[in-house]
């Protein structure tokens, strides 16, 4: 008889992301709204953010980081199990956006799926993708964090259109040694204050309807001081469970990089958790919020600067609407 195979690690593998060419500046929104420049750097650290162009959809971006987190990885298509997307803004309903994604990919020995856990996602995400390898459920996953939130933005809201943004990040996770890659995951939800963020119209409870567009239904809502006081605790909490899960502190963490919500919810987060400023990966400024992709982005980018290493520990945690939280921690 076959002896059963052994828990196995998840690493990650290959790293790849997509930001969109067009970008809205702050200035931009000086000339379509009451704001300043000076508002929305002040409250949030946001100068800039990328926008899809109309004829891109979710998919389009996620193929974007797909091929670059597929090439990193020195893998095809085919050698994917599984492609599993976060995101809250699909291409439609259904199909899943994930099944878009593979037929367009050849990925055609890949079950597809899509998460929705809002900005929270990828770690929902990967740590799916971490059970299913070492359950020998699947030996490559691919996880995307995907969102064209200009999409569902009401760009007569001020206080919240200024915040979000549209990118695709993803990445390759393979079998690895126990031990290595993914060291600790942390979930956590509360759906009582479902309140704070969600977008009313066009699901089973309020199916799209002539008056429900005239009250922008169709649009984001979102109560930004509620999440505010949240999100610090909230991505505090699931960072140390998830370094008291692994034994280690935040001393022994190469880099923390933070779901990119809020400058100042980023600062609050890096320095109650003691991690000096150098060590924090930080893209805010000109990225804005693009929820379950903001991570996979910034991870992609500091990989691509040459700041994040083969070997390095990195804790990432985010924290949305749902309310999701979570956190990860990964040798990279
Ligand atoms: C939205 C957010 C930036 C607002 O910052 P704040 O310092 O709390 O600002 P306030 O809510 O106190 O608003 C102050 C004033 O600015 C106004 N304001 C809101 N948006 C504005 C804008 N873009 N430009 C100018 N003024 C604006 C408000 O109307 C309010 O005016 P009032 O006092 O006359 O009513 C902040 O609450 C936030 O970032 N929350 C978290 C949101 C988030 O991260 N969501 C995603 C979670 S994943």
């Amino acid at each position: 008889m076959k002896a059963p195979e052994r828990i196995r690690g998840a690493r990650f593998t290959g790293i790849g992301y997509y930001l969109p060419e067009v970008v809205l500046t702050n200035a931009d929104f000086e000339r379509m709204l009451d704001t300043s420049d000076e508002w929305i750097v002040s409250r949030t650290g946001i100068k800039e953010r990328r926008i899809a162009k109309p004829e891109q959809a979710t998919s389009d971006l996620a193929i974007e980081a797909t091929n670059r987190a597929l090439a990193d990885a020195g893998i095809t298509p085919e050698d994917l199990d599984i492609i599993l997307i976060a995101t809250a803004t699909s291409d439609m309903p259904f199909p899943s956006t994930a099944c878009l994604v593979q037929n367009r990919i050849g990925a055609s020995n890949a079950a597809a799926f899509d998460i929705t856990a809002a900005c929270s996602g990828f770690i929902y995400g990967v740590t799916i993708a971490q059970a299913l390898i070492a359950s020998g459920k699947a030996r490559r996953v691919l996880v995307v964090g995907v969102e064209t939130l200009s999409r569902i933005m009401d760009y007569e809201d001020r206080a919240t259109c200024v915040l979000f943004g549209d990118g695709a990040g993803a990445v390759v996770m393979e079998a690895c040694e126990p031990g290595d890659g993914v060291l600790g995951t942390y979930l956590k939800s509360d759906g009582s204050y479902a309140d704070l963020l969600f977008l009313p119209g066009g699901g089973s409870r309020r199916p799209l309807t002539e008056e429900g567009l005239r009250n922008r239904e169709q649009y984001v809502k979102m109560k930004g001081d509620g999440l505010f006081k949240y999100a610090v605790r909230a991505m505090v909490e699931a960072a140390e469970a998830v370094l008291r899960e692994a034994g280690l502190t935040t001393a022994d963490i190469d880099f923390l990089v933070p779901h990119q919500a809020n400058l100042r919810i980023i600062e609050g987060v890096r320095s109650r958790l003691h991690v000096p400023p150098e060590k924090a990966i930080v893209n805010i400024d000109y990225v804005g919020n693009t929820s379950s992709a903001s991570i996979p982005i910034a991870l992609g980018e500091a990989k691509d600067k040459g700041l994040i290493k083969r070997g390095d520990r990195i804790l990432m945690v985010a924290f949305g609407g749902g309310l999701t939280w979570g956190a990860l921690l990964v040798k990279y």
